[in-house]
């Protein structure tokens, strides 16, 4: 059967320093895999390069068998790929489900962006329904109308995955979404995401530092260290590989 996602011998070079080093990945049908690794490991390179934020300097990307790594992201987003960002990066002053719409109506290139921005247009039925689809789903129905700037750090990272929900993804990358929450928050997330998985509609790429979080989540998990892949498979097996042990010493594993 053909990956959902498919990264064939993926090499990336900055300055004349391999972030990546022939890194090679999976991603089936609405599975949930983990890619974890020390800092600096090359965890959010690959999601540029995966993304097309990054051009890799080596390596094959596919989406289901089809070749994608000369297409731009917004071209990427439109065959069913969407990202979040490892850094939060939401309006201010804009509310919780004005940020899901401008999401929704960037990938379906309905009105002007900066009109959307500036609230003037507004939602259609079917806009709405989306919305309050997605907000229902990860339980920001009672958040809609707030700033998205006012809510917790926590909401603020499932605003993130709302917003990137809206062009339902068939792949989705999350980069590190756990980043920053406490425990309370974190565990929310966490059961945030199993209700996504649920639905049977997306698969997630998930990288991540919360060990914990990725044993709850990935039934299989990569392990990156220095731009090399150390590891693969199920979840369990990869982290109690000496090799990651060693590789996260000191981290907490
Ligand atoms: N845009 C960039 N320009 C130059 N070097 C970069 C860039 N992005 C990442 N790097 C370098 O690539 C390596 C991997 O970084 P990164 O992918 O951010 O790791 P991780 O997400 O696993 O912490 C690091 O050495 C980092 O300094
Ligand atoms: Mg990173």
């Amino acid at each position: 059967m053909t990956a959902l996602l498919e990264a064939v011998g993926i090499t990336k070079v900055y300055d004349g320093m391999a972030a990546l080093t022939d890194v090679s990945i999976e991603v089936d049908t609405a599975e949930l895999v983990a890619l974890i690794g020390p800092n600096g490991a090359g965890k959010t390179t690959l999601f540029d390069c995966l993304s097309g934020v990054q051009r890799a300097d080596a390596g094959i990307v596919r989406l289901e068998g089809r070749e994608i790594e000369g297409l731009a992201p917004h071209e990427r987003a439109r065959m069913g790929i969407a990202r979040t960002f490892q850094r939060i990066e939401l309006f201010t002053g804009m509310t919780v489900r004005d940020h899901l719409l401008v999401a929704d109506r960037a990938v379906r290139r309905s009105g002007g962006l900066l009109r959307d921005l500036t609230g003037r247009a507004k939602p259609d039925a079917g806009e709405r329904e989306r919305c309050d689809e997605v907000l229902e789903l990860v339980g920001l129905a009672d958040d809609a109308d707030r700033p998205a700037h006012a809510l917790s750090l926590g909401r603020g990272r499932v605003v993130e995955l709302a917003r990137a929900l809206m062009c339902r993804p068939r792949l989705l990358f999350l980069d590190e979404p756990s980043s920053g929450l406490d425990r309370t928050e974190t565990a929310e997330m966490a059961g945030v995401l199993e209700r996504v998985m649920e639905q049977g509609a997306t698969a997630i790429l998930l990288c991540e530092h919360d060990v914990p979080f990725v044993e709850r989540l990935a039934s299989r998990t990569y392990v990156l260290d220095c731009g090399r892949r150390i590891a693969a498979g199920p979840t369990r097996d990869v982290l109690a590989d000496p090799d990651v042990r060693a590789a996260y010493l000191g981290q907490g594993v």
